[in-house]
């Protein structure tokens, strides 16, 4: 009795040892419940801030893919998974279009993870697709990104899974590397094979061919305990051979047209108990006629051989061919091809910037909805930023004209490798931020905000008055040489807003309207700063004809109302 008990726990132990961690997103819903196979589904909405929910047409299918979510703006949309990192898994994403648009046009479009290309999703009126991926998330959140390739074309999908799995498992490639899933087969058997019968629910498909012959296995069970991939015993339940001796068994076609690395693994076991003084199966395992192994599986025991340094194409031909010494014809009974991913980007945006991004989205909140790495992959960077063509991509501009951006800047001044600064035609309020200053060749547009420095022009300074203004608003509240040059510039920004002519006349003032200055201040109560007041001449004077030369290139750029500001030399000026 103790020791059944004892045996009862240490089952319970084992199970619990290997059970997978499972997320499973139901996209497009609220709803979370547990299918007939027990397994978990969540709403999305944790997950992505962006997209539409629709449903399928289709009342047959499953309640997983009757629903999904479709996004029709942006290029790129994403999904943000935490609680994976380190950990290998199995991710899974399902693609079931059900005419959910009744335009009968399944779209075709990109998935991506982690920054790195996954598949190009062909999708199909009638039937649902899954792309399984196996890796090592290095970040902290899974990014699953579906990316548009044709504007007419909106990418969707129906849901989303992951699985851990052991770390031992599919471990004859480092880490930097993911195995995508090409096809997995359970030969012989009449079923596809997976949840709970596999408890890493891979989708093993049954498999028949008019060549092959299904055989079953006459062992009442396989020990599996061998295969360091964990096959379930179901799969080795069953077998498919040749009609003969003679023929051979080609193996894992079609694979893609160029030529890639492969990851396979091949499971076999003996069928029959054999006679073995008169009955021999062994065969040879050929790549385009090279012999790279020869098997001779056990009965009830269940081999797994791996190659994982195959470079193959649609036109390599890997058989399995009976050795001459062989009494019966070659079998196999499960089978899993990968593509090798090429080395993962375990690169990413600069994360100086991505905080940079991370504030202006919480600033303005209509760009919450772009998540994922802003530059990667490089095809697909956020539809307004770009980037430096690097491993550790920098943002070069923000190009936010018509954002519909409301409110005041916030403080972005992590992003300093930015050059161009595009904000036409937005609600931005306040003030242009005093950082930009720092940054070393910048270019802002502005026009079209109306309420820009709302704060501190309501009433902008008439023509005769700048100087004293500016001068004033100087001494008073500027701390350093920098903040210096930046207010000059938004502070002549205000004035020129009004007008070109006013801004081509820098010389109107004179230095004696510097200490004669007593205009109200704008914004912090005027204090005296003596020590300032010749540094601030000298920034006025310099700054302001940085600006107007500057003012005026944008003129002739085509700026209509010259409401930008270009700080281009401002840096140049002063260092
Ligand atoms: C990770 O994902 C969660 C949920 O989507 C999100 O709240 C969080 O900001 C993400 N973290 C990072 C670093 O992207
Ligand atoms: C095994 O095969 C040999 C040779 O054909 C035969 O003599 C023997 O009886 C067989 N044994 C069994 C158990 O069938
Ligand atoms: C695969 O690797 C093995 C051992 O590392 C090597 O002997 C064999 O030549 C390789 N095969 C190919 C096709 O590169
Ligand atoms: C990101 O950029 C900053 C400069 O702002 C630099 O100091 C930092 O090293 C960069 N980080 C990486 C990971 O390249
Ligand atoms: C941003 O990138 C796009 C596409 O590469 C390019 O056409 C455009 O000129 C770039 N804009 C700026 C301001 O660099
Ligand atoms: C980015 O750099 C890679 C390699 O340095 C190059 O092959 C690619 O064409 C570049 N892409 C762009 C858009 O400049
Ligand atoms: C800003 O909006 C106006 C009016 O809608 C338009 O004519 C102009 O082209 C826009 N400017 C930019 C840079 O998009
Ligand atoms: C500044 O920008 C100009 C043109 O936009 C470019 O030619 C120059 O190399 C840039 N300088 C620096 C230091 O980035
Ligand atoms: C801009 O300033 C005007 C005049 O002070 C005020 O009426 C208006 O409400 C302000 N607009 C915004 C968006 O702050």
């Amino acid at each position: 009795m103790a020791i059944t008990n004892f045996i009862a726990l240490l089952l319970l132990f084992l199970r619990a040892v290997s059970a997978s961690v499972h997320l499973g997103i139901d996209c497009g819903t609220s709803n979370s419940y547990t299918d007939g196979l027990g397994i978990k589904w969540v709403g999305d909405g944790a997950y992505v801030q962006s997209g539409e929910s629709h449903t399928a047409k289709n009342s047959e299918v499953s309640s997983l893919l009757s629903t999904l979510r479709v996004f029709k703006s942006k290029k790129k949309n994403c999904y943000n998974i935490p609680g994976f990192q380190g950990i290998k898994v199995l991710l899974r994403a399902f693609f079931y279009y059900g005419n959910y648009d009744s335009n009968s046009s399944p779209p075709f479009f990109d998935l991506l993870f982690d920054g790195n290309k996954w598949a190009t999703v062909q999708t199909v009126n009638d039937n649902w697709k899954n792309f399984d991926i196996i890796y090592v998330p290095k970040r902290q959140n899974i990014s699953v990104c579906l990316a548009q390739i044709n504007p007419n074309q909106f990418p969707f999908i129906s849901a989303l899974e992951i699985w851990s799995l052991d770390s031992n498992m599919y471990n004859q490639i480092d880490s930097s590397h993911a195995l995508i899933l090409n096809q997995r087969f359970a030969f012989g058997s009449h079923n596809r094979i997976s949840y709970p019968t596999d408890p890493f629910d891979r989708y093993w498909a049954a498999f028949s061919s008019n060549g092959l012959v299904s055989v079953s296995n006459s062992a009442s069970s396989v020990d599996v305990t061998q295969t360091k991939d964990q096959v379930p015993s179901a799969v080795m339940s069953n077998a498919a051979t040749t009609s003969s001796k003679s023929s051979d068994f080609l193996v894992g076609t079609p694979i893609s047209a160029q030529e890639v690395l492969i990851y396979l693994n091949m499971y076999f076991t003996e069928v029959q108990d054999l006679n073995s003084s008169s009955d021999l199966r062994r065969f040879n395992v050929m790549v385009d006629n090279k012999v790279i192994d020869v098997v001779n599986p056990a009965y009830q025991t269940a081999l797994e051989t791996t190659y994982a340094n195959i470079t193959a194409s649609s036109k390599t031909r890997i058989v399995l061919a009976a050795t001459s010494d062989s009494t019966l014809p070659p079998l196999i009974s499960g089978l899993e091809l990968f593509i090798i991913t090429d080395q993962l980007s375990n690169s990413a945006t600069n994360t100086t910037d991505v905080e940079g991004l991370a504030s202006l989205q919480e600033g303005f909140l209509v760009l919450k909805e772009w998540s994922g790495d802003p530059c990667l992959p490089a095809e697909y960077p956020w539809d307004w930023v770009n980037c430096t063509n690097d491993t550790t991509p920098r943002i070069t501009s923000l190009l936010l004209s018509g954002y519909n951006l409301n409110g005041p800047l916030p403080d972005f001044s992590s992003l300093d490798a930015l050059q161009t600064i595009d904000l036409h035609n937005n609600s931005i309020t306040g003030d242009i931020p005093n950082f930009l200053a720092s940054f070393p060749n910048l270019t802002l547009f502005s026009s079209g905000n109306p309420y820009l420095c709302n704060v501190t022009c309501p009433n902008p300074p008439s023509k005769h008055h700048v100087k004293k203004w500016l001068v004033g608003v100087l001494s008073s509240v500027i701390p350093t040489l920098v903040g210096a040059a930046v207010l000059a510039a938004v502070r002549h920004w205000c004035k020129c807003c009004k007008s070109r002519k006013e801004k081509a006349k820098p010389s109107d003032s004179n230095a004696g309207e510097l200490e004669s200055t007593n205009r109200t201040p704008l914004r912090t109560p005027r204090r005296e700063a003596m020590p300032l007041k010749r540094t601030a001449q000298k920034v006025v004077e310099e700054v302001t004809r940085a600006t107007i030369e500057q003012g005026t290139n944008s003129l002739q750029n085509g700026e209509g109302e010259a409401c930008a500001i270009e700080l281009r030399n401002v840096w140049g000026v002063f260092v």
